[in-house]
């Protein structure tokens, strides 16, 4: 056995198909659709109409698997699988890429085997093993059950999760089974479809959108299996055949297209103004606020009545949406608000009761980080109210209540408009809570209205500085740092201008808070650092604007973001971009569109891989 240690396989993309249509098409259309969960390495496994199973698999992306299909793959096939990967440790090589096989069992995980070392003990696997995954040594386990149980599949995925530990989503096909496909799940997403075309099960519903706009989440302790003629699903305790409930997405294919963009990202950035109004309008009646149909009513305002503290939890962009949200609001609630990392929320002693209302934020609605801190709020008797884009997604349907943000499948794996409607949901929601505990009047949620629709033009204004930002970024393309800096509203602000030029153009940049730096960051000022100044505050914009002149005096090369109307001193930057006047804490709008508008063309400039950066993946499924 060749072993290049053992790899957990975390937020892959996985598909499956059985039916009418061309299943090598299916199959790795699906797969680039959803490669975003992951592009180290990608496989598929398909059936020929001579029963032949061929699998074909490689590192790299699913454009270059392409022909390699085409030339192993010549004859029809109807029935497959596939999978992209994205790997934390150990080689990104071909003998670790999916599917796996063994004896008569072809097998793809998304997850990680926690027993996998004992397992391989336990079934004397050393010499069965040409790779190093998990994932390999469930493909043999498999088999060898499979066997022991007279080929009978339902029974033999049944043992096979009850001596596994850790967190899956397998797709199976056995070679006597030819027609089918099988699926179950532990915690890992899946979700399936039947159409007259055929059955499928995905990772994600934006891989069968072309196909079906009606779909099953599968749900924990459910097989099922997919043929051309049938979708069944079975109760893994008892093995009966149960019903799958049927959603309905209301995205469009369409959406999930570039539609003439260069990449998604920027196709994202303009579908903001959409985005926010599609999220805002069927909240807002007569300038109220109104989220009955998200089931926050009578029931849900007892609740907010008693909370004494509410909790924010989210991951990367999502937080930093959700810090908005809590640095606007804790001073109009006058109650503590605040904001946490999830993956630390999970492991803290975060005082959380039956008082405090948790607010999870999520785009995929998948982050295990911010799933297990759901989890770990609701056992300690908070309620929970998720903010989530992606319909049906395991937070959406394990919180309280959810609201979701309707921005359309988001494909770029750094987030953009996603965290445009977050925060404006948020905003929603908190100000919903204030007019509920009294702590606002009436003029107050009135102006919330009318300032999240009038965002709506600032966005599209923000927008217009396109060409002028293309311009801006060629300086900072060329350098190896950044720093964002910003006060209060501006600081928060900062963090998320920071991340997204990092995680899409690779150089290395900070967010501080301007009166830190001081302290030690501005050691790291050197002649030319790119400092982007992020100035809407009016309040603290003078103490902010002494800042920057510190830094402008150890000549950094600035580009300042300001509203307009803010007094600066000409020679105080070497860039000025100008954003309209707006209510300072509306700001974050076309701060955002900036923000992402510079990370985009800086990563532009230097040619980079924007919709797929290095090391990522969209949706982070283990943590
Ligand atoms: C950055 C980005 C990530 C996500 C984070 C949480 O551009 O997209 O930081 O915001 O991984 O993901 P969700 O929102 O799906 O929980």
């Amino acid at each position: 056995m060749a072993f290049f240690g053992y790899i957990g396989v975390f937020m892959c993309g996985i598909i499956g198909f059985s039916g009418k249509l061309d299943a090598k098409k299916v199959i790795l259309d699906g797969l680039t659709t959803l490669e975003y969960r992951g592009y180290d390495s990608c496989g598929v496994c398909l059936v020929d109409t001579d029963h032949k199973f061929s699998i074909v698999k490689s590192t790299g992306k699913v454009v270059d698997l392409l022909p390699k299909v085409d030339e192993i793959i010549t004859k029809e096939t109807h029935v497959g699988i596939g999978h992209t990967r994205w790997a934390t440790h150990g080689g990104v090589i071909t003998e670790n890429a999916h599917p796996h096989h063994a004896g008569l069992v072809n097998l793809i995980h998304n997850g990680i085997i926690e027993n996998y070392l004992s397992l391989r003990e336990q079934y004397k696997l050393d010499n069965a093993l040409e790779g190093g995954t998990d994932t390999e040594i469930v493909a043999n386990i498999l088999n060898l059950i499979y066997k022991k149980n007279k080929n009978e599949p339902l029974s033999s995925i049944k043992k096979l999760t009850d001596i596994i530990k850790g967190t899956f989503a397998f797709l199976i096909m056995f070679e006597d089974r030819p027609d089918e496909v099988y699926a179950i799940k532990h915690v890992s997403p899946l979700v399936c479809a039947k159409s007259n075309d055929g059955s499928f099960i995905a990772s994600d519903i934006t891989a069968l959108m072309p196909y079906t706009k009606e779909f099953s989440v599968i749900e924990e302790g459910t097989i099922v299996c997919a043929d051309k003629d049938s979708l069944k699903a079975y109760d893994l305790k008892t093995l009966k055949e149960i019903s799958l409930k049927t959603e309905t997405i209301t995205w469009s294919v369409d959406t999930a297209k570039k539609d003439g963009y260069n990449h998604f990202m920027l196709k994202e950035i303009h579908e903001q103004c959409t985005a926010l109004e599609n999220t805002i309008k069927p909240r807002i009646i007569d300038f109220n606020i109104d989220l009955s149909n998200d089931g926050i009513e009578d029931n849900a305002y007892e609740f907010f009545k008693k909370i004494e503290k509410i909790h924010i939890v989210a991951c990367g962009t999502a937080l930093h949406a959700g810090k908005v949200g809590a640095s606007v609001f804790q001073d109009v609630l006058n109650i503590p608000v605040d904001d946490y990392i999830a993956s630390e929320y999970r492991y803290s002693n975060t005082l959380t009761n039956d008082k405090t209302l948790v607010i999870v934020l999520s785009q995929s609605g998948e982050t295990i980080d911010t799933l297990a801190s759901l989890e770990k709020a609701k056992s300690k008797g908070a309620k929970v109210i998720s903010i989530v884009n992606v319909k049906g997604s395991t937070i959406a349907r394990n919180s309280d209540y959810v609201l979701y943000t309707h921005a359309g499948p988001e494909i770029a794996v750094a987030s953009t408009k996603a965290y445009t409607v977050q925060v404006a949901t948020i905003y929603l929601l908190l100000t919903k809570i204030a007019s509920v505990r009294s702590a606002i009047d009436r003029s107050y949620e009135k102006s919330v209205c009318e300032n999240l629709y009038a965002s709506i033009e600032n966005i599209k204004t923000a927008l217009q500085k396109e060409n002028e930002i293309k311009d801006i970024v060629k300086y900072i393309s060329s350098s190896h740092d950044a720093f964002y800096i910003g006060r209060g509203l501006d600081y928060v602000f900062s963090l998320e201008g920071a991340l997204k030029l990092k995680e899409i153009s690779y150089i290395h940049t900070e967010a501080y808070a301007a009166g830190e730096l001081k302290h030690g960051t501005i050691a790291l000022i050197e002649d030319g650092t790119p400092v982007i100044a992020v100035c809407t505050q009016s309040d603290i914009a003078t103490k902010f604007l002494s800042n920057v002149k510190e830094v402008k005096a150890r000549n950094a090369y600035v580009i300042l973001i300001i509203t307009d109307g803010i007094k600066y001193e000409k020679d105080l930057a070497d860039i000025v971009i100008k954003i309209d006047k707006v209510d300072d804490k509306f700001s974050v709008f076309p701060v955002a569109v900036i923000t992402q508008l510079i990370a985009y063309y800086t990563a532009y400039t230097k040619g980079l891989d924007i919709d797929k950066p290095r090391n990522l993946a969209k949706s982070v499924t283990v943590e």
